[in-house]
């Protein structure tokens, strides 16, 4: 069984899923850590996202794994667990850039898949329910309005010591948003099956229940 979950950034995939695939006790694949893990790679290498022959090259000689069992799942990259260094304000306002380019897309999409062939998965990102998992028994796309996610990214970033507004992550999420769901390569859009979650104003639990009852028709 493939839960597959979309939608923008802070509308509340990450959180759900982890707990989802806890609770159900199947795996959990945070693709966007995967695309930040990359990121993080080229950044530190000097790589530009325009540079698609170094980008292959970086695809080719880059180990990504996950470790651990949801909700502590950790993300290790080269065999340096690099959980925290994907979710700095660097990789952030670089990772739609680095994103979009075929190169790395095609590579992580033919990753995941192959991580999906080895059991049931609760997976997050912008693309699983449209490209990578079309079939995927059950579909969400989870979105909530700009005000909400940017408070969620704002508690996010708290935890990390760093303060930033309201409005500037207003802006940098809007920002995000815009290139994720206007590149050529598998934008972010909800796929026509999948089912619409507006998450402001719900609770974590509310959240995780609803996708768990949707579940349970598939649990043998
Ligand atoms: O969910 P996140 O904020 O960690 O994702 C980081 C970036 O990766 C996001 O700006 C879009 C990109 N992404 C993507 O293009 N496709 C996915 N399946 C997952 C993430």
């Amino acid at each position: 069984m493939i839960i597959a979950i979309d939608g923008p950034a802070g509308s509340g995939k990450s959180s759900t899923a982890r707990a989802v695939a806890a609770r159900l006790g199947i795996a959990y694949l945070d693709t966007g850590a995967m695309y930040r893990a990359i990121t993080l790679k080229a950044v530190r290498l000097g790589i530009a996202f325009t540079d698609d022959s170094a980008l292959e090259k970086v695809m080719t000689q880059t180990s990504i794994e996950f470790e651990g069992a949801a909700p502590d799942t950790r993300i290790i990259m080269d065999g340096e667990d690099v959980s925290a260094a994907v979710r700095t304000d660097e990789v952030t306002r670089n990772v739609s850039d680095y994103c979009a380019r075929d190169v790395v897309r095609k590579s992580l999409v033919s990753q995941q898949r192959l991580a999906a062939s080895k059991g049931s998965l609760v997976c997050e990102g912008r693309d699983m329910s449209t490209v990578v998992f079309p079939n995927a028994e059950i579909k969400i796309y989870m979105s909530a309005s700009v005000n909400e996610r940017a408070r969620r990214r704002q508690k996010d970033f708290a935890a990390m010591g760093v303060n930033k507004s309201v409005e500037e992550l207003e802006q940098e999420i809007e920002a995000r948003d815009a290139k994720d769901s206007s590149r050529a390569n598998s934008p972010l859009r909800k796929a026509e099956d999948a089912v619409e979650m507006d998450t402001t104003g719900m609770t974590l639990e509310d959240q995780i229940t609803f996708i768990v009852e949707k579940a349970k028709p598939y649990l043998s």
